[in-house]
């Protein structure tokens, strides 16, 4: 063979492992982690192109909405899961985890919960129903968001029922309703805007120290990373999730999307490249951040539109669930 081609060859070898990685094989086998997953739920996985790349792309999944609260226990005692159920059967079919989403949350909860004032009352429906749900998926969930933003932006809790009720003891309260319906899950404390320091960071880490000299069972912290594409926090997310991990617990980016104004133009698309490339690098460079899950598979089914007006496009694939300029960048921060 001529040297020529001999190189040629050489130098495609490395671009063909490349082209065969997938995000999941990326983050457990060059970056060493549990795995890259993504939101899903029955109703956008009927789309077969969206089954497809998440059945091999992805190695884990979290229910988008099948899980919460106003999807299972619409009316009191009464639950609904065959949803989530069969969420969970396409992600044992296809061997992926499963991030249980969520247990505790101010948001898509039902107004019978929310009109409920009563100490007794409100501990006895929300043991209930956490008691309920993680027994009924015990054994298939790697890890639960058992409490969902608790907290505000200047560091105090949140204004939702539980705490107005029951003060700061509803969070151990599910936790420890948690570990006893499942003692096998890692059970998780889940919020947003933890990609900068600050007094929600500060608090959300006072309190996972304070439960943890409690002895409450918590393992883990999910910061959400809903980003802006651009935004200078990206580049510096290592710095924050590290903090996070100080606690001693694993961490996670659990909903990472990076939003663009809509409609995004290729330097656009370049920049969210380099910006997934940083905040998937900012797992990879904290030893505990155990996973990166993507809040959704293709823009064409992406939260962000309906909620974040003049944005889209936060995802690695586009409408046509064909793979961004985002998708090298992920694959970039894994060193692949
Ligand atoms: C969002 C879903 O993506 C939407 O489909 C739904 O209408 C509202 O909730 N933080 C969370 C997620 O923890 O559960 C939210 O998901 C996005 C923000």
């Amino acid at each position: 063979m001529h040297f020529s081609s001999l190189l040629a060859l050489a130098l495609a070898v490395p671009a063909l492992l490349a082209s065969s990685q997938t995000l999941d094989a990326a983050m457990t086998g060059t970056a060493g982690r549990k795995y890259f997953g993504t939101a899903a739920d029955p109703g956008v996985l009927s789309d077969a192109a969206v089954a497809a790349v998440a059945a091999s792309e992805f190695g884990a999944v979290t229910p988008e909405n099948s899980m919460k609260w106003d999807a299972t226990e619409a009316s009191q005692d009464t639950f609904t899961l065959d949803t989530a159920d069969a969420l969970v059967e396409w992600a044992q079919t296809n061997s992926k985890l499963v991030r249980g989403h969520t247990l505790v949350w101010h948001s898509q909860l039902p107004a019978w919960v929310s009109a409920l004032t009563d100490k007794d009352a409100l501990t006895a429906a929300l043991e209930n129903h956490v008691t309920t749900l993680v027994k009924h998926f015990a054994g298939k969930i790697y890890a639960w968001d058992v409490v969902n933003e608790i907290f505000n932006e200047d560091g105090t809790f949140r204004d939702s029922v539980f705490y107005n009720v029951l003060g700061v003891d509803f969070v151990a309260l599910a936790f420890r309703a948690a570990a006893a319906a499942d003692p096998a899950a890692k059970l998780y404390i889940n919020d947003y805007n933890l990609d900068y320091s600050g007094p929600k960071l500060e608090a959300l880490i006072s309190l996972v120290n304070d439960l943890i000299a409690a002895d409450v069972p918590i393992h883990g912290i999910g910061s959400q990373a809903h980003l802006v594409a651009g935004a200078s926090m990206i580049d510096t997310l290592a710095t924050p999730l590290q903090a996070l991990a100080d606690t001693g617990l694993e961490v996670a980016l659990t909903e990472l999307d990076i939003r663009v104004p809509d409609p995004a133009d290729e330097a656009a698309l370049a920049g969210q490249q380099g910006d997934y490339e940083a905040a998937v690098g900012a797992c990879v460079a904290v030893e505990k951040c155990v996973g990166v899950s993507v809040w959704g598979v293709s823009d064409k089914d992406s939260w962000i539109p309906d909620t974040f007006s003049g944005y889209g496009e936060g995802l690695l694939f586009d409408d046509a669930v064909e793979k961004k300029p985002a998708y090298e960048g992920a694959m970039a921060g894994m060193g692949a």
